[in-house]
């Protein structure tokens, strides 16, 4: 597999970016200013174009991966290339799509936990009604995913190394009642993330 960025004639791509958006002025919002990733596998397999929203955010946009190869691990696959190679340049990518229960879990399973939706976005911004899988298109919801895994996988190791090493030293009872710690909400994602994908950890 083979994962590219395409700087030019990205209006090739324009089948697989109406895939995952149906609205061409819409596309054309952000395609000019985007990165546009192309996985081949042979072929051309899947495409998602990038934006750099400021402050370390970026927002991937139009995953998209043609009917007859889905379910194969190619939008996986281009998920987890493009947060790697932006990991050194941000600390965290966000995806807004349409709320169904399809596509929400399945960015929940490729490491993003849900963040916020904006309200009616898919009522006011298009022409025309938009149906997923028989449902119509209200919300948009975003979700986010931690750049920095690595990181905090180490980040969280090291705290439970010394939260241990306090607890011999000083005697505590480990053992005993529940302590709650105050990991906040995106650790936790990160954690699960990591344990579903290392199940050896
Ligand atoms: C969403 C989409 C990009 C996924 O592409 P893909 O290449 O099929 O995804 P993958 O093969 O990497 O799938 C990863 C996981 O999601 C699951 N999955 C993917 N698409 C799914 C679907 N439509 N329904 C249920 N599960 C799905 C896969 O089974 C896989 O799960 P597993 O690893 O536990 O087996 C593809 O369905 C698509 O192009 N849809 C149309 C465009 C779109 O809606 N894009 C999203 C815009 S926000």
């Amino acid at each position: 597999m083979n994962v590219i960025i395409i700087n030019e004639n990205k209006k090739d791509f324009l089948d697989l970016l109406l895939l995952a958006d149906e609205q061409e002025d819409m596309i054309d919002k952000y395609l000019d200013r985007g990165t546009l990733f192309a996985l081949y596998d042979d072929d051309l397999k899947s495409i998602c174009v990038v934006t750099d929203e400021g402050d370390g955010t970026f927002e991937m946009r139009s995953l998209a991966t043609y009917p007859q190869f889905q379910g194969k691990g190619y939008a996986r696959y281009l998920i987890n290339h493009v947060c790697d190679y932006y990991k050194d340049k941000g600390t965290v990518m966000v995806v807004g799509t349409g709320d169904t229960p399809i596509i929400v879990p399945f960015y929940e399973n490729s490491g993003f936990v849900l963040s916020h939706r904006v309200e009616n976005y898919f009522i006011e911004h298009y022409n025309e009604p938009m149906f997923e899988h028989g449902v119509q298109l209200k919300d948009k919801v975003f979700l986010k995913r931690n750049l920095r895994l690595l990181l905090t996988l180490l980040l969280v190791i090291s705290m439970s190394v010394l939260f241990i090493s306090c607890a011999q030293i000083f005697g505590l009872d480990t053992a005993g009642d529940e302590v709650e710690i105050g990991i906040d909400e995106h650790f936790k994602a990160d954690w699960v993330f990591i344990t579903k994908s290392m199940p050896w950890l």
